[in-house]
């Protein structure tokens, strides 16, 4: 994990960094690199070029922690018109879209508008798009936000499973209740994201440290791997996905028993190769004009980002 991981997520959540960089011209081409446009028809685009290369898709529509309910609810019709735009070009089926439950209002104080408060108001939203996407022959994964959220993500999947049983979540393995979680999850048919995790978490709820969360994950594997449910490894590393693909052969699981995942733009020669290999690869599609979290988080993630990032803020200074 990248030393500078801390303080640059903890940056990023000034306003005036914030406006420092969403005005910051040279930032949309490094966006640009992360996310695959702004539009419907952008995601719709993508979805389509990664099916060519036998890709899968899951698809998030930027956005989170929405203070506003009208917000929430553009963000559940957005997904509705990009499930809608996918059956009519005949592609929805077997893509995924990766749902936020912030940006659904899951963070919302009780009121006249959000009556049952933030997370009824949420899962109402996310149960929308849910059905949506299975009339369409697609799928759901609920993304894991930071570690205040998981109690609220988690009642809120057993919900949807009540109706779609194989909705699927994002678990991180650097915190340290990820244990007991998995064991509540690994049964028939439960898909799990497992990722490291990407927010900034305390000590006393989450391992510290690249050594410690790699350990974290490994065993997180173990357990996946030998449950009944069905592994989806979302993870760049090639140590964890070498490890992934050596514990799938010894539980006897096939290609078709689980998946590895990556973000868009981030591995591409890696995914084709896993693709090329006969595995299933997916393909995280970030698309939607509010990057800035999303974007911020890839930055910390790894200092190449960020080089790529200050080399393009250089060049535009020079060019003054
Ligand atoms: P990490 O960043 O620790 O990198 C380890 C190694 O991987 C590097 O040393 C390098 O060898 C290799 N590597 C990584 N990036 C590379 C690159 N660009 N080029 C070459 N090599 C590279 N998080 C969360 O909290 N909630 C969520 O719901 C999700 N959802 C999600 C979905 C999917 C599909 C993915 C892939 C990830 C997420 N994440 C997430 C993010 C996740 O928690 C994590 O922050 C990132 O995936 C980074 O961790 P990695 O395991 O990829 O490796």
């Amino acid at each position: 994990m990248f030393v500078l991981r801390k303080p640059i997520l903890m940056l990023a959540d000034s306003t005036v960094v914030r406006r420092m960089i969403t005005a910051f011209p040279p930032t949309r081409a490094v966006v640009n690199r992360f996310v695959a446009g702004e539009a419907t028809a952008d995601a719709v685009r993508t979805i389509g070029e990664l099916a060519a290369s036998r890709r899968l898709a899951t698809v998030d529509h930027l956005g989170e922690y929405t203070a506003d309910p009208s917000q929430a609810d553009a963000t559940a019709d957005a997904y509705i018109q990009l499930i809608e735009a996918l059956d009519a070009a005949g592609t929805a089926t077997g893509v995924e879209m990766s749902l936020k439950l912030s940006a659904f209002g899951a963070g919302l104080p009780a009121s006249e508008r959000v009556p049952g408060g933030g997370e009824a108001y949420a899962l109402a939203g996310a149960r929308r798009v849910t059905v949506a996407a299975y009339a369409a022959g697609a799928r759901i994964t609920v993304d894991m936000e930071d570690h205040t959220t998981v109690d609220a993500t988690l009642r809120t999947l057993k919900s949807l499973r009540a109706e779609y049983p194989d909705v699927g979540v994002a678990i991180q393995a650097m915190l340290y209740r990820t244990e007991s979680d998995l064991r509540e999850l690994v049964g028939q048919g439960s898909r799990v994201r497992l990722v490291k995790g990407a927010y900034d978490e305390p000590a006393d709820v989450a391992h510290q440290g690249t050594a410690a969360v790699d350990r974290a994950y490994v065993r997180a594997l173990k357990q996946l791997m030998a449950g009944d449910g069905y592994p989806m490894i979302g993870s760049h590393d090639p140590r964890m996905i070498a490890i992934a693909d050596r514990l799938a052969l010894r539980s006897r699981r096939g290609p078709a028993d689980y998946e590895h995942q990556m973000l868009y733009g981030i591995r591409v020669d890696e995914q084709q190769r896993l693709s090329d290999a006969g595995k299933q690869i997916r393909v995280y599609v970030p698309y939607g004009s509010d990057w800035y979290g999303y974007f911020t988080r890839r930055l910390a993630e790894r200092p190449a980002n960020l080089a790529f990032f200050l080399r393009a803020m250089v060049a535009h200074g020079e060019r003054r």
